[in-house]
């Protein structure tokens, strides 16, 4: 049964039995950060985008832990130039992994490392990760889009996270279309109140879910599948 734990922001880890996975692992400089990154512990880095807010400190983590970089051909390879093992992938495309299976989703938003954004890391995406018998949707930093409902339908997912600060991604009215297209069994909200621009209610959210049942959890929190 794998054990999902909330590190703040969008940052997520997954374990299962001698697997840890850790997703958009931005903790050194995440002002919701409960962990600190010396002490994470990673078998695979999974990374939906260039911003800073999600490749965060993947590049250190990766070496620090002897741990491939997971996600675009044009992100990975970013990573590979700094030295980091890697693992390409692309929209569409999902692989086998030693933890389970991993494939690549659409995500409406932009993409660009460094301070300006300026160094090209290929598309946003997000992933569909399937561990120990159960499917989780990290979607990345992304806008609502109607293939979500693709994504529900031809998933059974058991947990999804979603993005409900508004002005980056999707805002709370928009979440809630997500969650009916997604049918996930639960659904959590995040990437909100990490910094002013991003503030909302996630009772807000909660009280408009119908369908899935709406986990809160705080960084640092874990559920177990
Ligand atoms: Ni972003
Ligand atoms: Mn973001």
């Amino acid at each position: 049964m794998p054990e999902v734990t909330f590190l703040g922001h969008s940052c997520v880890t997954i374990k299962d039995g001698d697997h840890s996975v850790i997703i958009d692992p931005f903790l050194s400089v995440n002002p919701q950060a409960t962990a600190d990154v010396a002490n994470i512990d990673a078998t695979h880095i999974l990374v939906t985008h260039g911003h800073g807010d999600h490749i965060g400190d993947a590049i250190f983590l990766s070496k620090q832990n002897k741990a491939p970089i997971i996600g675009t051909f044009e992100l990975t390879h970013l990573c590979a130039s700094e030295g980091c093992e890697i693992h390409p992938m692309h929209v569409g495309g999902a692989f086998n992994f030693p933890f389970g299976r991993v494939k690549l989703t659409i995500a409406h938003h932009g993409g660009g490392y460094g301070e300006d954004a300026s160094r090209y890391t290929g598309p946003p995406v997000g992933f569909l990760i399937t561990i120990g018998g159960k499917t989780i949707y990290h979607p990345g930093d992304t806008g609502l889009f109607y293939d979500m409902k693709l994504i529900g339908e031809m998933n059974n997912i058991d947990l999804a996270f979603l993005p409900i600060g508004d002005n980056f991604t999707m805002g709370i009215d928009d979440a809630v279309k997500a969650a009916e297209f997604l049918q996930a069994k639960k659904v959590v909200p995040f990437h909100y109140d990490t910094w002013e621009i991003i503030e909302c209610d996630p009772n807000k959210f909660a009280e408009k879910v119908t369908g899935s049942d709406v986990v809160m959890l705080d960084p640092g929190k874990s559920l177990t599948l």
